[in-house]
């Protein structure tokens, strides 16, 4: 059984072909790295994956459902509780607090757990933070409450594209070094798009190549 795989995965813009008949497998709690340089189509990619744009050709499963089959409904509500995604710019919700953001999806579900959402947040370094809203939080925090919110709900794979891109070195390593860290705790696989390979190092990586996707050492 696999977290999330697709198969035969092709996508195209107006004149541009970008992805196919490509493949892709990810084994529960497995943390892949997806490099590429700027415009390879790393964010396009995840978008895809996360069924945020539909494929033109192929297959998409996450977990045992096959994504293509779901009506828009069936889709969000499947992806609120399977998915987890981190994008470059946090998506934090400014007159919620730190601690509501987290709890975003369990309050769309109505059934809240702060109990877990307050214990997110102390992972990543925040229980003291929990009741500002995010605009008095800097950058670093602001992306480690979307870890946390990523994360809420158990997902079983989490798509992060750029998570640590507006962010500082240091700040980027210990977010995602955090990313990580609480993807494994909860048994979640990680897909990390990016063109940092620092950030990515020691990760097993794909480069996005021909629209494909290549093993790289
Ligand atoms: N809505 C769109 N319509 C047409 N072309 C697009 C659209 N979005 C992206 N593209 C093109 O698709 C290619 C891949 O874009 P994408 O944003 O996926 O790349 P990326 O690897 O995430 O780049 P970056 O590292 O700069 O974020 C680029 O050439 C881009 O110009
Ligand atoms: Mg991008």
């Amino acid at each position: 059984m696999w977290a999330l795989r697709a198969e035969g995965l092709t996508f195209h813009y107006p004149g541009l072909d970008l992805f196919r008949d490509l493949d892709l497998a990810l084994e529960p709690g497995e943390v892949r790295a997806v490099l590429g340089p700027s415009g390879s189509g790393k964010t396009t990619l995840v978008h895809l994956l996360a069924g945020i744009l539909p494929l033109h050709d192929g297959r998409l499963w996450w977990g045992e459902v096959e994504v293509g089959g779901l009506d828009e409904e069936a889709l969000a509500r499947l992806r609120r509780g399977r998915v987890g995604l981190v994008f470059q710019h946090h998506y934090l919700l400014d007159e919620l607090t730190a601690l509501e953001n987290v709890l975003v999806p369990g309050l769309i579900t109505g059934n809240p757990d702060r109990g877990r959402a307050l214990e997110l947040l102390e992972r990543v370094g925040l229980a003291a933070h929990a009741h500002q809203h995010p605009e008095t939080l800097s950058g670093g925090e602001r992306q480690r409450v979307a870890v946390a919110r990523a994360l809420y709900p158990r997902p079983r794979v989490v798509l992060a594209d750029e998570p640590t891109g507006a962010l500082d070195r240091a700040n980027a390593q210990k977010v995602a070094r955090l990313l990580l860290e609480l993807a494994r705790e909860n048994g979640a696989a990680v897909l990390l798009a990016t063109h940092d390979e620092a950030l990515a190092d020691g990760v097993p990586a794909w480069r996005i190549e021909d629209g494909r996707l290549i093993e790289t050492d």
